[in-house]
């Protein structure tokens, strides 16, 4: 790896443990502010990963024939850090994320991690970059692992080598609009995942295929697009980064993780506080149509966090929902992120402190 060769940041700190970095952390929105270290290590296929080492945060050196610039093995996951008043830092289900991983790179036919080494490597980062980690009420950490096929292959075949890596960014509000609501358009000529494929995984070639109906859908002034199921063009799939959810009376409907749909770890949470909360929940098949009588409708993922949807497009008509204060959507937001930040007591064992 080109990286610079460094001294870790626990042996030689250019900088004291309660110092910030200089940020304006009032102007944070998602765009990539580079830290100080990312975390790395390498294994060979069929072999576990090693302890790894943090190093400068800087461009890393591939072979022109690594397996993901080929044939985009790679996985990402996305979870963040958290600054209490008091000074932790705090994490969210990170084991979530690792088993997550897992599963993809099962898929992927990659190595991966074990848990205990994901996690450890996450801790590993945030210490590392914690000046970079915002003050309470300012946004977090985001932390992308990553896991990527780096060894030469030229027949379509498993990289024999394979990258995991940690890198940092400190983030706040994923959308442009802020906390205010999401105007979305629901994608009829393209789709995001088909049966059996890999919708379910996050790998990264998943993810440039969403592009071009988004950045069509925002030079139409919409914040984002709705994908349908890809067989019947009939049921609500997801959000290009997010996860989506309907809401009528007392019900929270969502669509089943059945094999297209990505198990965001902000999803599964929030059904779960929805449940405790006395709502209804359901996971199943979510007709496009039962946009037409829904209340309320929400995204839920670790970049988005729980985002109201003010209107929706469908086939050229307009359909508009409650947001702002005394929604379903506010309460969950509001539950969920008082647990990741520490303000509200975390009963379920989901923080890990750093
Ligand atoms: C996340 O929510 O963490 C993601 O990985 C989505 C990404 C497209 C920002």
């Amino acid at each position: 790896f080109a990286s610079q060769s460094s001294p870790l940041p626990s042996h030689n700190p250019s900088y004291r443990d309660d110092e910030y970095a200089d940020v304006d952390w009032d102007s944070l929105g998602f765009g990539l502010m580079p830290t100080d270290y990312m975390y790395i290590t390498k294994c060979c296929e069929g072999q576990n990963f090693g302890q790894g080492q943090l190093s400068r945060y800087g461009n890393i050196e591939l072979s022109p024939s690594a397996g993901v610039l080929n044939y985009g093995q790679g996985l990402f996951e996305g979870t963040k850090a958290y600054r209490k008043e008091n000074g932790g830092l705090l994490l969210f289900r990170p084991e979530e994320n690792a088993i997550r991983m897992k599963t993809g790179a099962q898929r992927m036919c990659m190595a991966s991690p074990s848990i205990d080494h994901f996690v450890d490597a996450l801790k590993q980062t945030v210490l590392a970059n914690k000046r970079w980690v915002p003050p309470p009420g300012k946004g977090s950490l985001y932390l992308r692992p990553l896991l990527l096929g780096t060894g030469p292959v030229l027949g379509l075949a498993p990289a024999p080598e394979y990258t995991f890596l940690i890198f940092a960014s400190p983030v706040r509000n994923y959308f442009k609009e802020g906390s205010a609501p999401l105007n979305l358009y629901v994608e009829e000529n393209f789709d995001r995942a088909s049966s059996r494929g890999t919708g379910n995984v996050k790998t990264i070639s998943n993810y440039a295929p969403v592009l071009m109906a988004q950045i069509q859908a925002k030079k139409r002034g919409f914040s984002d697009v709705l994908y349908l199921d890809s067989d019947t063009k009939k049921n609500l799939e997801e959000v290009s980064s997010c996860n989506i959810f309907i809401a009528k009376g007392k019900c929270i409907s969502t669509p089943a993780t059945n094999g297209t749909i990505l198990s965001g770890i902000t999803r599964k949470s929030v059904i779960e506080i929805a449940r405790d909360h006395g709502y209804q929940v359901e996971e199943r098949a979510v007709a496009v149509d039962e946009l037409i009588e829904a209340d309320e409708v929400f995204c839920t993922g670790t970049a988005v966090g729980v985002a109201p949807v003010g209107s929706i497009t469908y086939q050229d008509k307009r359909m508009e929902y409650i947001t702002g204060s005394g929604t379903i959507c506010q309460e969950l937001n509001n539950t969920i992120s008082g647990i990741q930040t520490g303000t509200i007591e975390d009963k379920k064992g989901w923080i890990v402190e750093v």
